[in-house]
């Protein structure tokens, strides 16, 4: 395609066929704890595209949406630990954790309308003290809520298919991994082969995106275009018709319609979501999101997952003390009960008065992800003030999750549509 063309081409010119569904081909990207909420996820449904709610810290996600209580029943089954260090005898209950993710799943699927399609992100980093059994319980407890596809993300996935397929919809369900290589795609594929189980569609996230990054310090040397570009060819050598979901970095319907152009199938996006009024964030962090300059990413290695994260250096979990939480939470705990929080935690020490100093090199993701503390962002987070009005008062107007989704289905030459503005007091802010 010659230049002028791809400037005017449109993503709404383009299908995304994904077994019954033909869809928008945009897929609004897991964002957990509970920001890709499920009204984000079904307003893109709505518009027949796919949405995804994220399973991560799903009991707690759940106590707060639908009035359950498993966090507190963890916390207080497991209160003998709470001063020490040992949290090997922290674990879930299992029932309880299939039953949060049926609540939050069921709950989302009541209420979807429209040709779109709802999935979910479940990462396999989350290991909460039994990696395997947790996960099965969160993949089946999604599939029993009648979720229409799985997103296997933060790790290579290479049990996750063995783990459910002795259940009934293990064939019906969409599933699909994320990788951020052709080397991740060759793992998962050689486990999903074993079960004659090929994946439905690959999201391959390349160094721009929000969250935990599948790359090192070196994330700068990769480019997504190139990695789409050598899993296309691949899937091709391999005669593997398995449609391609590039993410990261895709800000405009135009960069959107690029990938479609040279093959993918669907983009994800994620980070243009952060404000809007569907968005679960808190209004206090969306405002710190749209104020954000190139200045104040960070790409750190806080994260007790191992994973670098990005995020926005004035983030509230940064040189934060707070005790571990993992009677309550433990969502990044191993099988063998440690996370290196905790260990970052005792190894800290205490002032004269006896107060614990800020933690260094690592955060309670648990705690600070239940609070909104981490502003966890894709690369072009500070662009997001190029998409909204700033008001009288400095704050930056909400956007409705429509209307970013309709920029990306129908904007051209890389223009971002502008809200109407919304100065009347009756446009929630
Ligand atoms: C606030 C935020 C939270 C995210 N959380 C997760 C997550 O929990 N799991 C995951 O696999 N990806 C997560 N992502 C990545 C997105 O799903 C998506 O693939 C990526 O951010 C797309 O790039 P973009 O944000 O530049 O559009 C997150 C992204 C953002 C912006």
């Amino acid at each position: 395609m010659d230049a002028r063309r791809a400037e005017e081409d449109q993503v709404d010119r383009y299908r995304f066929r994904l077994g019954q569904f033909e869809l928008v081909p945009i897929v609004v990207g897991g964002m957990g704890v509970d920001i890709s909420t499920s009204d984000l996820a079904l307003a893109a449904s709505r518009l027949g595209g796919v949405g995804h709610i994220s399973d991560a810290m799903v009991q707690h996600v759940s106590d707060r949406r639908y009035e359950t209580h498993y966090t507190k029943a963890k916390s207080e089954k497991h209160r003998q630990t709470r001063d020490g260090f040992d949290k090997t005898t922290v674990k879930f209950d299992l029932e309880h954790l299939r039953q949060s993710q049926l609540n939050h799943v069921r709950h989302t699927m009541d209420r979807k309308q429209g040709a779109g399609a709802v999935f979910i992100n479940v990462m396999e980093k989350l290991t909460m003290g039994a990696p395997g059994d947790t996960l099965k319980a969160r993949l089946e407890g999604a599939m029993d809520g009648g979720i229409d596809g799985i997103t296997l993300s933060a790790g290579l996935h290479i049990g996750s298919l063995k783990l459910i397929e002795q259940h009934p919809r293990f064939r019906d369900v969409k599933i699909g991994p994320i990788v951020s290589s052709v080397r991740a795609l060759k793992i998962f594929l050689k486990s999903a082969s074993r079960l004659n189980r090929l994946p439905d569609y690959v999201i391959v996230e390349g160094p721009l995106a929000g969250g935990h990054l599948g790359f090192g310090d070196d994330w700068r040397e990769y480019d997504l275009r190139n990695i789409v570009a050598e899993v296309l060819e691949f899937l091709r050598e391999e005669q593997l018709d398995i449609p391609v979901v590039p993410a990261g970095g895709i800000f405009t319907g135009t960069d959107a319609a690029s990938y479609l152009a040279m093959g993918a199938a669907a983009v994800q996006v994620a980070t243009r979501f952060t404000i809007t009024n569907e968005c679960g964030l808190p209004a206090r962090v969306k405002q710190e999101y749209a104020r954000a300059e190139e200045a104040d990413l960070v790409v750190s290695g806080v994260s007790p997952t191992g994973y670098p994260i990005r995020l926005l250096s004035y983030s509230p979990c940064f040189g934060a003390n707070i005790k571990p939480q993992c009677e309550a939470f433990g969502y990044l705990l191993s099988r063998e009960g440690t996370c290196a929080y905790l260990d970052a935690y005792e190894a800290t020490p205490v002032d004269d008065k006896g107060h614990k100093l800020p933690v260094q090199g690592k955060v309670c993701l648990c705690y600070h992800f239940s609070k909104f503390n981490c502003y966890t962002c894709g690369h072009y987070v500070y662009r997001l003030k190029d998409t909204t009005h700033r008001l009288p008062d400095g704050r930056f107007q909400l956007l409705t999750a429509e209307h970013v989704f309709r920029d990306y289905q129908f904007s051209t030459g890389h223009r971002v549509a502008m809200p109407e503005s919304a100065l009347s007091p009756a446009v929630s802010l």
